[in-house]
């Protein structure tokens, strides 16, 4: 245990915050560094300050054993740390580009306090080049100290981060120095070990029924095989790549969903016919309004304008973007021909976050289309089991926001479920009809159960099974 290296993370945010619980339940002392007080100060009660399943339990752990430490000092964290991880945000420019501020401001504060050699991992999504300019400013501003760079890309999504960042299916450790990388991946071998040792019970429902696959799927892989050993360069484009592909994958499925909806085919059978090739796989061909969040909308245009400056047109992606672009248009003119009346009806939106399983809020296709409909003068009343403070910002005024499903129902003329919360999927409609002005029901995320429904006399509405029943 004393020979483990001590660990800076900077930035505590849903990648920093996860990683630096789980190195120090892994047995590492880890200071988990961020400017902003008021995150620290919540970390240091020994709860995570957004909403991740699971998360509570570990940060709890971790900060019980004092190896985790909480802090917006890089005076106090970094002259005894030997290994900083830099887990700060990436937000993108008004012209697509990746504001790298951040980024150069933790590098700086970090390279200026320190006086021990040190190996920089960079767990930020960065546009490919920058770990070789980053390299390169540090040394710059200081010359003293020894300093290699090591790009470990983080796969965690949000909503199974935890499960994602114990269980993770590859480890990705692009270096120009072997000692850097053995390094980075002897720790995280130590967080591999330490994953194996836990009971299920630490995991509430994730394993089995979340991720429906058991324990031992997820160790069917060595930890060795799971290691991806690339230069610098490959690595950073690995990590935009997977999630590039990704929304790709979502922007296909919506666009047979349209031809599914006007052609009688149901977009859920045929992906399930098309996702069990092996060679194509089931996931992320889940048809519904589209893909938002923090990463899939600033990784795409990122990759979009970093090709555009290497002189290569991703025109492939420019049309994922379009056709992401278009889902909620698509799915309002499905409660435009329901022909409600503006003046007496209201519609719901259930759910704001960008996904099932967060808070996070940011790109949210749910709340663009809860202010599209209102934007074009109906009455909408909105609710979500747990991001409406942080949705409050975001969303038109005059839209409604209610405490529970049961009141944004109450009178209502049209429910959209827009973010596929369980408590909606496993919510009993029949019973609530009589809560319904008129019984309209759009599914924007087809998780709700169409022939169902139709029998207990709602219409239904999905993307794209819309003539399938
Ligand atoms: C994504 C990636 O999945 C992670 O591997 C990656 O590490 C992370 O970005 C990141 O770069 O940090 P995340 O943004 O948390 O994770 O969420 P996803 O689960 O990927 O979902 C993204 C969006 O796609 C959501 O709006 C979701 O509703 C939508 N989606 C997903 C679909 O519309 N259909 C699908 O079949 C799957």
């Amino acid at each position: 245990m004393s020979e483990k290296k001590n660990i800076t993370i900077v930035g505590t945010g849903y990648v920093g915050l996860t990683t630096a619980v789980m190195l120090a339940n892994a047995g590492y002392k880890v200071f988990t560094l961020d400017i902003d007080q008021k995150k620290i100060d919540v970390v240091k009660t020994g709860k995570s300050y957004f909403y991740e399943p699971s998360l509570d339990i570990f940060v709890e752990k971790a900060i019980k054993s004092g190896n985790l430490i909480p802090t917006t000092s890089y005076k106090e964290a970094i002259p005894s740390t030997d290994i900083v991880l830099s887990c700060v945000g990436t937000p993108d420019r008004e012209d697509g580009s990746s504001n790298l501020d951040y980024i150069f401001a933790a590098a700086e504060s970090v390279v200026t306090n320190t006086k021990k050699d040190l190996i920089y991992v960079q767990k930020s999504t960065v546009p490919v080049g920058t770990g070789k300019s980053l390299l390169k400013f540090m040394k710059g501003k200081n010359a003293k100290v020894t300093m290699h760079y090591v790009s470990n890309p983080e796969f965690l999504a949000e909503s199974t981060a935890v499960f994602d960042t114990l269980f993770f299916d590859r480890l990705v450790v692009g270096a120009d120095n072997e000692e850097a990388r053995k390094i980075v991946v002897n720790i995280f071998k130590d967080l591999d070990s330490y994953a194996k040792g836990l009971e299920d019970q630490h995991f509430g429902d994730y394993i089995g029924t979340y991720k429906n696959f058991s324990k031992k799927d997820l160790f069917s892989k060595t930890f060795e095989e799971k290691v991806i050993s690339t230069n610098i360069e490959s690595a950073e484009l690995i990590k935009v790549t997977a999630n590039a592909f990704l929304a790709l994958k979502i922007s296909f499925a919506n666009s047979i969903a349209k031809l599914a909806d006007v052609s009688g085919a149901n977009i859920s059978q045929v992906m399930d016919g098309v996702g069990s090739d092996i060679r194509i796989g089931r996931s992320f061909l889940y048809a519904g309004l589209g893909w938002g969040g923090g990463c899939f909308p600033k990784d795409v245009h990122g990759l979009i304008h970093t090709a555009k400056e290497h002189g290569v047109e991703l025109s492939i992606m420019n049309k994922a973007v379009d056709v992401n672009n278009s889902m909620v248009p698509y799915t309002f003119n499905k409660l435009k021909k329901l022909k409600l009346d503006k003046k007496s009806d209201f519609v719901t939106v259930l759910g704001l976050s960008f996904k099932a399983g967060t808070s996070d809020v940011r790109k949210s296709q749910s709340i663009k289309l809860a202010n599209y409909i209102r934007e074009k003068g109906y009455k909408v009343v909105a609710y979500d089991p747990h991001a409406m403070e942080e949705a409050k910002e975001l969303l038109n005024k005059q839209i409604t926001l209610k405490q529970t499903i049961e009141e944004a129902i109450d009178g209502t003329s049209c429910v959209i479920l827009a973010t596929e919360w369980k408590e909606f999927i496993n919510f009993n409609w029949e019973i609530n009809s009589k809560l319904f002005k008129k019984k309209n029901i759009i599914d924007a995320r087809n998780k709700l159960n169409q022939s169902q429904l139709t029998k207990q006399g709602f219409v239904y509405c999905g993307i794209g099974q819309d003539k399938s029943s």
